[in-house]
Protein backbone atom coordinates (compact mmCIF):
# COMPACT_ATOMS: atom_id res chain seq x y z
CA UNK A 1 0.00 0.00 0.00
CA UNK A 2 1.55 3.68 -1.29
CA UNK A 3 2.84 5.91 2.07
CA UNK A 4 0.30 8.66 1.69
CA UNK A 5 1.92 11.68 -0.54
CA UNK A 6 1.36 14.49 2.45
CA UNK A 7 3.37 12.67 5.64
CA UNK A 8 7.03 13.60 5.42
CA UNK A 9 9.95 11.14 5.36
CA UNK A 10 10.53 11.67 9.04
CA UNK A 11 6.73 11.56 10.26
CA UNK A 12 6.20 9.29 13.41
CA UNK A 13 4.37 5.72 12.94
CA UNK A 14 1.03 6.12 15.02
CA UNK A 15 0.88 3.14 17.68
CA UNK A 16 -2.89 3.81 18.64
CA UNK A 17 -4.28 1.17 21.78
CA UNK A 18 -7.90 1.20 22.57
CA UNK A 19 -10.69 1.24 25.48
CA UNK A 20 -9.29 -0.82 28.57
CA UNK A 21 -5.76 -1.05 27.73
CA UNK A 22 -5.07 1.47 29.87
CA UNK A 23 -5.31 -1.29 32.32
CA UNK A 24 -2.94 -3.65 31.46
CA UNK A 25 -0.98 -5.00 33.80
CA UNK A 26 -4.22 -4.88 36.49
CA UNK A 27 -6.62 -6.00 34.62
CA UNK A 28 -7.66 -9.77 33.40
CA UNK A 29 -3.96 -10.86 34.18
CA UNK A 30 -4.51 -14.75 33.11
CA UNK A 31 -5.39 -13.68 29.79
CA UNK A 32 -2.78 -10.24 29.09
CA UNK A 33 -0.10 -11.02 31.67
CA UNK A 34 1.61 -8.66 33.79
CA UNK A 35 2.87 -6.16 31.46
CA UNK A 36 1.90 -2.60 31.62
CA UNK A 37 0.71 -0.19 28.52
CA UNK A 38 3.99 2.20 29.67
CA UNK A 39 5.96 -0.94 29.02
CA UNK A 40 4.21 -2.01 25.51
CA UNK A 41 4.81 1.46 24.67
CA UNK A 42 8.27 1.85 25.88
CA UNK A 43 8.87 -1.44 23.43
CA UNK A 44 7.17 0.51 20.70
CA UNK A 45 9.06 3.33 20.62
CA UNK A 46 12.21 1.21 21.48
CA UNK A 47 11.57 -1.35 18.48
CA UNK A 48 11.00 2.22 16.49
CA UNK A 49 14.01 3.63 16.76
CA UNK A 50 16.00 0.31 15.97
CA UNK A 51 14.63 0.46 12.59
CA UNK A 52 14.47 4.34 12.25
CA UNK A 53 11.64 5.23 13.12
CA UNK A 54 9.55 7.12 15.71
CA UNK A 55 6.31 5.46 17.66
CA UNK A 56 3.58 7.95 18.41
CA UNK A 57 1.83 6.25 21.39
CA UNK A 58 -1.67 7.20 22.51
CA UNK A 59 -4.31 5.23 24.05
CA UNK A 60 -8.24 6.21 24.06
CA UNK A 61 -11.36 4.79 25.62
CA UNK A 62 -13.71 6.79 23.35
CA UNK A 63 -14.50 5.58 20.12
CA UNK A 64 -14.84 9.10 18.31
CA UNK A 65 -11.16 9.89 19.72
CA UNK A 66 -9.49 6.90 17.95
CA UNK A 67 -11.19 7.55 15.01
CA UNK A 68 -9.93 11.50 15.17
CA UNK A 69 -6.36 9.81 15.82
CA UNK A 70 -6.41 7.96 12.32
CA UNK A 71 -8.03 10.86 10.80
CA UNK A 72 -4.75 12.94 11.56
CA UNK A 73 -2.42 10.05 11.00
CA UNK A 74 -3.76 10.62 7.22
CA UNK A 75 -1.13 13.41 6.96
CA UNK A 76 0.74 13.61 10.23
CA UNK A 77 2.18 9.55 10.39
CA UNK A 78 3.47 6.98 7.57
CA UNK A 79 2.19 4.02 9.37
CA UNK A 80 -0.41 2.69 12.24
CA UNK A 81 -0.24 -0.16 14.61
CA UNK A 82 -3.73 -0.45 15.65
CA UNK A 83 -5.07 -2.78 18.47
CA UNK A 84 -8.68 -1.66 18.61
CA UNK A 85 -9.55 -3.63 21.99
CA UNK A 86 -13.13 -4.17 22.32
CA UNK A 87 -14.35 -1.86 19.59
CA UNK A 88 -12.86 -4.11 17.01
CA UNK A 89 -15.61 -6.85 17.24
CA UNK A 90 -18.15 -3.38 17.35
CA UNK A 91 -17.28 -0.69 15.55
CA UNK A 92 -18.01 -0.11 12.10
CA UNK A 93 -16.90 3.85 12.60
CA UNK A 94 -13.65 2.44 13.22
CA UNK A 95 -13.46 0.62 10.22
CA UNK A 96 -14.58 2.85 7.48
CA UNK A 97 -12.01 5.89 9.08
CA UNK A 98 -9.40 3.06 8.64
CA UNK A 99 -10.39 2.26 4.80
CA UNK A 100 -9.95 5.88 4.41
CA UNK A 101 -6.30 5.70 5.19
CA UNK A 102 -3.81 5.00 2.06
CA UNK A 103 -1.26 3.66 4.90
CA UNK A 104 0.16 0.59 5.96
CA UNK A 105 -2.10 -0.60 9.17
CA UNK A 106 -1.11 -3.32 11.27
CA UNK A 107 -4.01 -4.96 13.54
CA UNK A 108 -2.47 -6.13 16.85
CA UNK A 109 -4.04 -7.98 19.48
CA UNK A 110 -2.32 -9.44 22.87
CA UNK A 111 -4.72 -12.43 23.10
CA UNK A 112 -5.67 -15.01 20.47
CA UNK A 113 -9.04 -13.67 19.98
CA UNK A 114 -9.84 -17.04 18.03
CA UNK A 115 -9.30 -18.84 20.66
CA UNK A 116 -11.33 -16.91 23.41
CA UNK A 117 -15.00 -15.98 22.77
CA UNK A 118 -17.19 -16.22 19.93
CA UNK A 119 -18.26 -12.20 20.11
CA UNK A 120 -14.13 -12.09 19.71
CA UNK A 121 -13.87 -14.40 16.67
CA UNK A 122 -15.09 -11.49 14.42
CA UNK A 123 -12.88 -8.31 14.05
CA UNK A 124 -14.53 -5.19 11.69
CA UNK A 125 -11.53 -4.10 11.31
CA UNK A 126 -9.26 -6.74 9.64
CA UNK A 127 -11.04 -6.65 6.32
CA UNK A 128 -9.55 -3.32 5.74
CA UNK A 129 -5.94 -3.99 7.14
CA UNK A 130 -2.83 -5.37 5.64
CA UNK A 131 -1.72 -7.24 8.38
CA UNK A 132 -3.28 -9.01 11.56
CA UNK A 133 -1.08 -9.92 14.47
CA UNK A 134 -2.80 -12.03 17.45
CA UNK A 135 -1.49 -14.30 20.26
CA UNK A 136 2.01 -13.26 20.68
CA UNK A 137 1.19 -10.76 23.50
CA UNK A 138 3.35 -8.13 23.33
CA UNK A 139 5.73 -8.80 21.18
CA UNK A 140 2.94 -8.66 18.73
CA UNK A 141 3.56 -4.73 18.72
CA UNK A 142 6.90 -5.27 17.61
CA UNK A 143 6.43 -7.49 15.41
CA UNK A 144 4.29 -5.09 14.14
CA UNK A 145 6.35 -2.25 13.86
CA UNK A 146 9.19 -4.82 12.55
CA UNK A 147 6.78 -5.32 9.37
CA UNK A 148 5.74 -1.72 9.20
CA UNK A 149 9.47 -0.81 8.49
CA UNK A 150 9.74 -3.52 5.85
CA UNK A 151 6.50 -1.94 3.90
CA UNK A 152 7.84 1.42 4.07
CA UNK A 153 11.40 0.14 3.11
CA UNK A 154 9.85 -1.46 0.37
CA UNK A 155 7.77 1.46 0.11
CA UNK A 156 10.78 4.15 -0.25
C1 LIG B 1 -7.75 -7.42 22.77
C2 LIG B 1 -8.83 -8.48 22.53
C3 LIG B 1 -10.22 -7.88 22.59
O1 LIG B 1 -11.21 -8.88 22.39
C4 LIG B 1 -10.45 -7.25 23.94
O2 LIG B 1 -11.72 -6.58 23.97
C5 LIG B 1 -9.37 -6.34 24.38
C6 LIG B 1 -7.98 -6.67 24.06
C7 LIG B 1 -6.34 -8.03 22.83
O3 LIG B 1 -5.39 -7.27 22.76
O4 LIG B 1 -6.19 -9.25 22.98
O5 LIG B 1 -9.61 -5.36 25.08
O6 LIG B 1 -7.78 -6.51 21.67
Amino acid sequence: MPNHADAPQGAPVLVLNGPNLGLLGLRELAVYGRGTLADIEELCRRTAAEHGLRADCRQSNHEGVLIDAVHEARTAHRGIVINPAGYSHTSVALRDALAAVELPVVEVHLSNIHRREAFRHHSCVSGVVGTVICGAGAHGYAMALTHLAQLLEENR
